[in-house]
């Protein structure tokens, strides 16, 4: 059974006459499509519009020889994977060995043994088809992977983006039905502060003219305590006035940390979203009977106005300030005495802006470090990390926003992250 396919096609290079008319019939009889050239030259200039599936090769030719030929053929990358047989005389073993280290894959004798020739084409015509069949194995393999690692990406940042889209929810819903009592009790403040000072002042009046008034409305203002009363009320109303306020802002906070509204990439000053972060995880730097006080530090500089998608960007502070407070809270176990965080910003040449994020927690170990952005990359205990939080920070950073996501750690010392964006994109 004759496997191979027809109409392969061999170019014969020879210079003399009769060999190239006994090959070619030769292989033309089998099916073999055939193409001839005289030397070296010719075969290099056929070459340049017309590629075979074989070469058949003589050594010794005028002008540039066999051995030239072959190396020319090896160096050039469209005919480089062409097999290339030479044709030798039996007894000239050492052309063979020159043959093969210029590139050939295999030699035959002169004169032409034909079934020698014929078995030798067919075995390498067969063995050059497997080597374009690995070729496209090896292809749609790395394609295959690469559809995995997307397919993977994709699916991480679903995982995220649900995460993080039922907590901005949450915070969303709770801003939303904390504003309106809020609004109302600070809005009353105001009025409560008039009222009970026209009443004060009443009293005060009273008192003025009725300095000495009638039994019981005396023993009812000892009672009341009256001149106490009438010092500790405007300072109650005030303290209440602070706090309402501070309430106000911390829904504030809440409704610019998720920023649910607001999907579209417009300017923003990035400290305020620094703070509302801060102010999220704000119950998770005081002391507790268990750890010290994180102490934040904050070095800000003045920032443009930074186009970017904000409540991704919170979410990478978010992330990278709750890694540092997992670390910190280990450190102390280990007793850390002054858990610190350092959150410094900077404008940068050409538009950009920086900020790092440092803690002087134990720091990353240099095995660990090149895996921090894998996705599903965790040292904490299950159930506590998904490991999904710097890796999906380095996309946001990365992809969504063309910027650098970078961390510097030493082993003992601390950890520090450095975001690097555009102010603003071309
Ligand atoms: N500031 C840091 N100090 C020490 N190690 C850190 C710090 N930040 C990150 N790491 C290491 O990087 C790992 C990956 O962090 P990443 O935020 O991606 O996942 P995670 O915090 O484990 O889980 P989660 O998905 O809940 O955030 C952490 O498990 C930790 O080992
Ligand atoms: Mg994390």
């Amino acid at each position: 059974m004759n496997i191979i396919p027809q109409k392969h096609s061999i170019l014969v290079v020879d210079d003399t006459h009769t060999n190239l008319k006994i090959l070619f019939d030769l292989l033309s009889n089998q099916g073999y499509r055939v193409a001839i050239a005289k030397n070296g030259e010719a075969a290099l200039e056929k070459l340049e519009s017309y590629l075979p599936e074989l070469i058949l090769l003589d050594v010794m030719m005028p002008g540039i020889d066999g051995f030239e030929t072959c190396k020319r053929l090896k160096d050039n990358p469209n005919t480089q994977d062409i097999p290339v047989i030479f044709m030798t005389a039996l007894s000239d073993s050492g052309n063979k060995v020159k043959g093969l280290n210029a590139g050939a894959v295999d030699y035959i004798t002169k004169p032409i043994n034909h079934e020698e020739v014929l078995a030798r084409i067919e075995i390498h015509l067969q063995l050059k088809n497997l080597k374009t069949l690995e070729g496209m194995v090896n292809e749609r393999t790395t394609e295959l992977t690469e559809t995995l690692e997307n397919l993977k990406r994709a699916q991480v940042q679903l995982v995220q983006k649900e995460k993080m889209s039922s907590l901005g929810k949450l915070v969303a819903g709770v801003a939303h039905e904390i504003n309106n009592p809020v609004n109302f009790i600070h809005g009353n403040l105001k009025h409560i502060q008039q009222y009970s000072l026209g009443l004060l002042q009443l009293v005060e009046l009273y008192q003025k003219h009725y300095p000495q008034p009638e039994k019981e409305i005396q023993d009812y203002a000892e009672e009341l305590e009256l001149e106490f009363l009438q010092e500790d009320l405007s300072k109650i109303i005030s303290s209440m006035t602070i706090g309402s306020n501070r309430i106000r802002q911390i829904v504030l906070s809440l409704r610019n940390f998720s920023r649910l509204d607001e999907a579209e990439f417009k300017p923003v000053n990035l400290h305020e979203g620094i703070e509302s972060t801060l102010l999220i995880l704000q119950h998770r730097f005081k002391t507790s009977s268990k750890n010290p006080a994180i102490e934040v530090i904050r070095k800000y500089s003045e920032l443009p106005m930074v186009e970017c998608y904000s409540s991704k960007l919170n979410q990478v502070f978010m992330n990278i300030l709750a890694n540092a407070i997992d670390a910190l809270e280990e450190s102390i176990d280990s007793g850390n005495k002054e858990p610190t965080i350092v959150i410094s910003t900077s404008e940068l040449l050409n538009k950009w802006v920086e900020i790092r994020i440092a803690d002087n927690g134990n720091g990353i170990s240099e095995e660990t470090s090149s895996k921090i952005f894998d996705p599903f990359f965790t040292t904490k205990p299950i159930g506590s990390g998904t490991g999904l939080g710097l890796s999906i920070s380095h996309q946001i950073i990365t992809d969504k926003h063309g910027g650098k996501l970078e961390c510097y750690s030493t082993l003992g010392q601390g950890t520090e992250f450095v975001i690097q964006i555009k102010s603003s994109q071309p």
